[in-house]
């Protein structure tokens, strides 16, 4: 069954935006772990802490903050950052089992990452870099979608900017976009996927020419990094006929935009997506800002509408149907075979406690 993707384990993931992530308990349920996140009240850092309470399970994400505790909803028992049980009610002694699953978490680039897996192997080196979300000079507009299909489905979909021109025409499609080859470069080793597009005449779709005010014949290029299993960056630009940005988008007639990607699967059969638009041009202009914000979400809910049908589509087939792959699927299908053996590879250390 194509459209089921396992979960890779032993993996960073993104769980929330770091101002998600705050004196609330926010619950996320991340490759069927129910998890509870929340800020550490003295060095605000986050912690995430597994989501049921060892008494009757009721979820932590309902309970409270008291301090550097987390307090049940339902009977009170009080947990610290580590997962420790420090109180029960109505007895002096906690059970020394009283304890629940603390995650490895990282804050980075205004994302907050959790290690599902292992926590031994968790080496924050290896987490992905979003600059950009961070930096001074750029400007971010961003959300998440919960999406009822399988992870795979949306990284199939992020993999193959070709569906542009059908399901976002009038948005970021043109015909360009499927009439132009694309280039795939693989790098199975570093679990790195990259695919590009250069397209020297096109047309400028509505969501670059209202926010850059560019109406005639555009350069545009389209650069996709995937970094397996998590975040997919999409660097973008565009610029006159004529005028080619140059490398470092330091052309003034060139503009740079960073499309961001975090796919975390949440259950089987649900993902979230979340997806940010950034910019280093038109930095102190609120309406390019709200433009991209408003458009942006638009083309992300067709793409979950997309998805949602397509998930529902499959679950009705009979089993044993056969996919027909193409040229513009040489980025997903070498997506798919990291994950593969990402997913392989998570499988093998069978430490775990929970
Ligand atoms: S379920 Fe948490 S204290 Fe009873
Ligand atoms: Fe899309």
């Amino acid at each position: 069954m194509p459209h089921v993707t396992a979960f890779a384990r032993n993996q960073w993931y993104v769980a929330a935006y770091r101002h998600e992530v705050g004196r609330e308990p926010l619950g996320r349920t991340l490759l069927g772990e129910p998890l509870v996140l929340y800020r550490d009240a003295e060095d605000g850092s986050p912690v995430a802490l597994h989501d049921r309470c060892v008494h009757r399970r009721y979820p932590l994400s309902q309970g409270v903050l008291d301090g550097n505790r987390i307090v049940c909803g339902y009977h009170g028992f009080a947990y610290d950052r580590t997962g420790t049980c420090v109180y029960v009610p109505g007895q002096k002694r906690v059970p020394r089992t009283a304890r629940v699953a603390s995650y490895p978490v990282l804050e980075q680039d205004s994302l907050v990452w959790v290690w599902i897996g292992d926590p031994a192997l968790a080496d924050p080196r290896t987490i992905p870099r979003a600059r950009h979300l961070d930096a001074p000079g750029w400007v971010t507009v961003r959300g998440m979608e919960p999406v009822d299909a399988d992870y795979g489905l949306l990284v199939d979909n992020l993999l193959d900017l070709s569906h542009e021109t059908y399901l976002h025409g009038g948005y970021i499609g043109t015909p360009e976009v499927a009439e132009t080859p694309i280039t795939t470069e693989v790098d199975e080793d570093a679990g790195l996927v990259r695919v590009s597009r250069h397209m020297d005449d096109a047309e400028c779709p509505s969501f670059y020419s209202r926010s850059t005010g560019l109406t005639g014949r555009i350069t545009r290029r389209q650069h996709i990094e995937y970094h397996a299993p998590c975040l997919y960056l999409l660097h973008s630009r565009i610029a006159p006929v004529g005028a080619e940005p140059e490398p470092d988008g330091s052309d003034p007639h060139g503009f740079r935009t960073e499309i961001t990607y975090a796919i975390t699967p949440s259950t089987d059969g649900a993902v979230y997506d979340f997806w940010a638009v950034s910019r280093n041009w038109a930095t102190n202009d609120p309406e390019v800002t709200e433009f991209l914000r408003t458009s942006n979400h638009t083309v992300v809910m067709q793409d979950v509408d997309a998805l949602n049908l397509l998930q529902r589509t499959l679950g009705s087939e009979r089993t044993g149907y056969q996919e027909l792959s193409i040229g513009i699927d040489t980025g997903g299908l070498a997506a798919r075979r990291i994950l593969a053996r990402l997913v392989e590879e998570g499988d093998k250390p069978a430490e775990q406690v929970r």
